[in-house]
């Protein structure tokens, strides 16, 4: 019998960890995750994503802001593919705080990536970029070569992990590559991105939970798609041929305000009567409009997305509804 592969996943607690976990699990992976030591205290809060599956996982304490932490954990698993998503993923704390954001997300990869090269150079290394690199972007649909200009910390941070990783591959021959992820949601979504927010305040107001819900920006656009098809490409990507740095998305967008009447008419209310706009919550610089050129997936990966946006929203609000109704 063949060895069973092994994975490390950096950020398994979060949405793309727990669906890629599962995944991987699935096709016959030994998983690995790395996991912070707070999560061990509350488990209840930050383990909820991977509890059915928890006993099936291989899981390690450690830092990524610490090169002998990550150091370490690599050095014990030795493993064929890394899959680094742990990160400050929220785009509005990043201005509150740069310089942790600067921290985990810079030197978070760069750790990995010099603990990868010495250790176990044959490792394959998936980065979780992002569409927040395009910023304000130069041209509409955004593709590979798209000119990045990061309009927050978050996305200068990624932008900065995104060429760590292009220059290990160029430097020193590692097969590491960056997946540029438009937004990806789901039911398993935290609840300050915009997405849960509002589908977890639509679904309240219907049970009389809530009576109001306060946005920023409704004109901003987005390419959103579903995270638990965008974690089976990334596996795709570290099983090519040769490293690539891919766009995955939908090719469509939407605006914040779209989605909004859209998961409210599901719960059959008029988002107007109870959406308030508060200024606070607009951000120092905003990117306006996102939406994928997924061509170069598609020829080369096989990118073949399904899930629509009223599909991705509905269920996102029932999923919200039936689990604020049955834990009232
Ligand atoms: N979070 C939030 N809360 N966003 C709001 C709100 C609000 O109350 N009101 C309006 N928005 C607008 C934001 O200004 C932004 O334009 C849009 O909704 C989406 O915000 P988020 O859901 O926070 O996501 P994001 O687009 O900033 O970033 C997400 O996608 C990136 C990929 O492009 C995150 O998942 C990033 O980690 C990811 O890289």
């Amino acid at each position: 019998m063949s060895k069973k592969k092994k994975a490390l996943i950096t950020g398994i607690t979060g949405q793309d960890g727990s669906y890629l976990a599962e995944y991987l699990l699935e096709l016959g992976y030994e998983v690995h995750g790395i996991i912070r030591r707070v999560a061990l205290e509350d488990q209840a809060h930050r383990m909820w994503r991977i509890r059915d599956v928890q006993d099936k996982l291989i899981l390690h304490c450690g830092a990524l802001e610490s090169y002998p932490s990550i150091f370490n954990i690599i050095c014990e698993i030795k493993p064929d593919e890394c899959y680094h998503l742990a990160a400050q993923s929220f785009v509005t704390y990043s201005f509150e705080d740069e310089f942790s954001t600067f921290n985990i997300n810079i030197n978070g990869t760069h750790y990995l990536l010099a603990a990868i090269k010495n250790l176990c150079p044959e490792c394959r290394f998936y980065f979780a970029a992002s569409s927040e690199m395009f910023g304000r972007a130069e041209e509409v649909p955004q593709r590979e070569i798209t000119r990045f200009h990061p309009r927050s910390p978050y996305g200068i941070s990624k932008v900065a992990g995104f060429d760590l990783t292009r220059n290990y591959r160029e430097a020193y021959n590692s097969f590491a590559v960056s997946g540029i992820l438009f937004n990806h949601e789901s039911p398993r979504r935290g609840f300050e991105f915009v997405t849960r927010k509002i589908t977890s305040s639509a679904a309240k107001i219907k049970l009389g939970l809530a009576d109001k819900l306060f946005l920023g920006n409704l004109d901003a656009k987005r390419d959103w798609g579903h995270s638990r098809e965008y974690v089976k490409i990334m596996r795709t990507m570290l099983n090519t041929s040769s490293p690539e740095d891919y766009v995955i998305g939908t090719g469509e967008t939407h605006s914040v305000r779209e989605f909004v009447e859209l998961a409210f008419s599901e719960m059959d209310l008029d988002y107007r009567k109870y959406v308030e706009i508060d200024s606070k919550l607009f951000r120092p610089a905003e990117v306006d409009l996102l939406v994928a050129d997924t061509t170069k997936a598609k020829k080369e990966l096989g990118w073949d997305y399904k899930v629509t946006f009223q599909e991705l929203v509905i269920e996102m609000v029932k999923s919200d509804y039936d689990f604020f109704k049955k834990h009232n």
